[in-house]
């Protein structure tokens, strides 16, 4: 449906309006029962970053069911503070990584301790940690051929009639209490929680529906770099990655099915100070605030949306991919949203001044450029779905419709206009007058 041909157009029309009216706002009621997955922390419990069990079951759910025992105080102590810490650390699995995932089986965290830890090429450094291209010496997968990220060629991606727009189900709904679970876990600042109506990716052509699992960012030092999918040559200084898993699956089965994750990837550009900010942007980096240090919390934060994460136009890129992090599982439907959203600079410098380890104050010790270098392609195909909006403005040049007319045709409460803009220069286009 997404790119859709000018002969298919008025039954296009209908569909995508049914299909804009049943989207993000849907208050459908999503499965309660699941709250493993998303579990909230015990604040009782003294386990910290448990080891993890075996590699294919550390995904989300195990992320969450090591925050689910962490003792805040206790995890920030142990997180990172050794060797043992961090490599075998359950909460690594959500972490960073394109996914929180799996890590290896507890024998060989034991006898590998030092070695298997990971981390990215500009602070890996001295640390005894595994830049990216060796990552694949413990974790074999990373090598695998269809890693992710990738370079994204806008006018080498196939828009693709058959893609489907993505639906956000029950994006709008908080956590209970409101109470999220934030977790530094040295790789990146990740974002879970135990939701009553869970939030799912439904549609996009995926053949399941996905339930969310957490989102975690990935950044830069500089604005010049930061993300992890690189678009027609362009790094953004920041990427958020919405975690989703199958719903019929567990964090074992998700890491062996080839399409066990689907991942939304948003990117940030800086906002103009002219602009008027974000406020939710705001809010969010409030919260990343909270993770300052390698910690879990349990925190109660009022105005942190899933829904205001997600730009308003929703033409994506699709691609099948991996975890970004190890074990780098080849089991991810990747979903990168074309339109970025926009950070100021200041709300950018707070990532930039989250840590990697606990106690450790000094710029050496900083989170930053914790993003994967761009992994070959290896022929496969990225498909583009164009939504509504880019799909009318791709026509109007065609029609030579004059640029101030184009840019009268708003998005979002304009819909409805640009829709019958469109209705009404597609019929022109076919009209005797015009020669196609
Ligand atoms: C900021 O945006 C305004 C209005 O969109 C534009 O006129 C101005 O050139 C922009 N400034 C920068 C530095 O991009
Ligand atoms: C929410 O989190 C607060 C701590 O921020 C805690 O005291 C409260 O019990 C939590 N409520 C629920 C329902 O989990």
């Amino acid at each position: 449906m997404c790119g859709m041909v000018l002969h298919t157009f008025f039954l296009l029309t209908t569909v995508l309006i049914h299909r804009s009216s049943a989207a993000p706002a849907d208050a459908h009621h999503g499965s309660a029962h699941d709250a493993a997955v998303t579990g909230v922390p015990d604040r009782h419990s003294a386990v910290a970053f448990p080891p993890t069990d075996h590699p294919v079951d550390h995904n989300s759910a195990s992320a969450a069911a090591a925050a689910g025992h962490a003792d805040p105080h206790a995890a920030a102590s142990a997180g990172h503070t050794d060797n043992s810490g961090h490599g075998a650390s359950a909460a690594n699995k959500g972490h960073g990584g394109g996914a929180a995932l799996p890590q290896p089986s507890p024998a060989t965290a034991a006898s590998h301790d030092k070695i298997e830890q990971w981390g990215y090429e500009t602070i890996a450094s001295s640390k005894d940690e595994l830049t990216p291209d060796h990552w694949s010496d413990f974790y074999p997968k990373c090598s695998g051929p269809r890693q992710s990220p990738i370079e994204i060629v806008s006018h080498s991606a196939m828009i693709d009639n058959t893609l489907e727009p993505l639906e956000f189900f029950s994006y709008d709904r908080q956590p209970v209490a409101t109470n999220w679970t934030v977790t530094n876990n040295g790789h990146a600042i990740q974002f879970s929680g135990k939701f009553a109506h869970e939030p799912e990716l439904r549609h996009g052509s995926l053949g399941a529906n996905y339930r969310f699992a957490q989102f975690h960012f990935h950044w830069g030092k500089s604005d010049a770099r930061g993300s992890e999918h690189v678009v027609d040559g362009k790094r953004f200084p920041l990427e958020l990655h919405l975690v989703h898993r199958k719903i019929t699956e567990t964090a074992g089965d998700a890491g062996r099915d080839s399409t066990g994750y689907s991942i939304v990837g948003v990117l940030f550009e800086v906002a103009n100070e002219t602009e008027t900010p974000n406020i939710h942007m705001q809010a969010l980096t409030e919260a990343v605030q909270l993770g300052i240090y390698p910690t879990v919390q349990l925190r109660t934060i009022p105005n942190l949306n899933l829904i205001d994460l997600i730009p308003e136009h929703q033409s994506y890129y699709r691609y099948l991919g991996s975890l970004t992090t190890p074990p780098c599982h080849e089991s991810v439907v990747w979903n990168i949203l074309k339109t970025p959203l926009k950070m100021t600079e200041a709300q950018l410098n707070v990532f930039r001044s989250l840590h990697r380890h606990a106690g450790i104050t000094t710029d050496e010790d900083l989170l930053l450029d914790n993003y994967r270098p761009i992994q070959k392609q290896n022929g496969r195909v990225v498909r583009f779905c164009p939504d509504k909006y880019d799909q009318a403005h791709a026509l109007i040049p065609d029609i030579g419709l004059s640029r101030s007319a184009a840019r009268n045709i708003k998005p979002g409460a304009s819909e409805h206009v640009s829709f019958a803009a469109f209705l009404l220069l597609t019929i022109a286009y076919f009209s005797p007058t015009k020669s196609v």
